[in-house]
């Protein structure tokens, strides 16, 4: 398999007991891959565990993460942090609520790019406007200045995606960035998300419980069922002939992304 990012067999235990097992898929540049699956299937524990977050209960037993020519699970903490956020960025699942709630958004990006980054409060301030505006923000000096609890939670997720993009990563990991979101905001972020793509050829696995979500903007798709791969493939094949009975079923229990 090749591609910019390439899970190869990969397992994954919490404590001891198998939640991923033998997964395998890959994606290129400026490939958007959909990963569904129900609740509990392991979406957010795959993605997650290629920058190291399954938290101190959780390890990969098997199996490697490639990431250009590097196995993402061979680096230590540091070479890691250096690789998260600048080169493979990660909204979360409740991205809003990831803010803390006592400093301005401007604050907690320029505090976080400076991670990354040597720059200037005034530089930070001109890039992030840009990358607002960008994702439809009509006043964003305005938005970094404000307080999280002064966003509504539609626009602080918007806010999650375009400060996800400041530092113009290779790859982009989405943890259902649209599912507390309302229709009409859902399209905006599917939308800001293809222009991503467009825009920086950001290669973009997005975990979604929506199969309109994947429909509307997915290259490929995989569905996962307790820590298996149901099913991989193109969209469009996915879609129109599923193979599986579980695809089927999820297929007809998800609503669609309405035009
Ligand atoms: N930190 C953890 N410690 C122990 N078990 C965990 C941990 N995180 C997740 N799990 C378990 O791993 C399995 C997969 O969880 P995961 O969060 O990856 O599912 P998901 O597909 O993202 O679900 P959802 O759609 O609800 O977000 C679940 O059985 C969950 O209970
Ligand atoms: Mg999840």
């Amino acid at each position: 398999m090749s591609g910019i990012i390439c899970y190869e067999n990969v397992d994954i235990c919490y404590n001891g007991s198998p939640v991923i097992k033998k997964v395998s898929f890959s994606a290129e540049k400026g490939e958007i891959l959909g990963i569904a699956g129900e609740s509990g299937s392991g979406k957010s524990t795959l993605i997650k565990a290629a920058i190291g977050l399954l938290g101190k209960n959780g390890s990969v037993t098997g199996g490697k993460i490639w990431y250009e020519e590097k196995n993402l699970l061979d680096l230590n903490e540091k070479e890691l942090r250096k690789i998260c956020g600048s080169e493979i960025g990660m909204i979360f699942q409740n991205a809003g609520s990831s803010f803390c709630p006592i400093r301005t958004v401007g604050d907690q990006l320029l505090e976080e790019m400076k991670e990354h980054r040597k720059i200037k409060k005034a530089e930070f301030e001109d890039e992030a406007a840009e990358m607002l505006a960008k994702f439809g923000f009509q006043d964003p000096k305005r938005i970094l200045k404000s307080y999280p609890f002064e966003l509504s939670g539609g626009m602080q997720q918007r806010v999650g995606v375009a400060a996800a993009m400041l530092l113009k990563p290779k790859i982009l990991l989405a943890d259902e960035p649209t599912s507390a979101l309302d229709v009409s905001i859902q399209k905006q972020v599917v939308e800001q998300m293809k222009m991503i793509r467009e825009q920086y050829g950001t290669t973009i696995l997005i975990v979604t419980h929506n199969i309109g979500v994947i429909r509307a903007m997915a290259d490929s798709m995989l569905v996962l069922k307790d820590g298996k791969m149901e099913e991989y493939g193109k969209t469009q094949e996915v879609l129109s002939h599923p193979q599986s009975d579980y695809t089927k079923r999820l297929l007809a229990a998800i609503p669609v992304l309405r035009r």
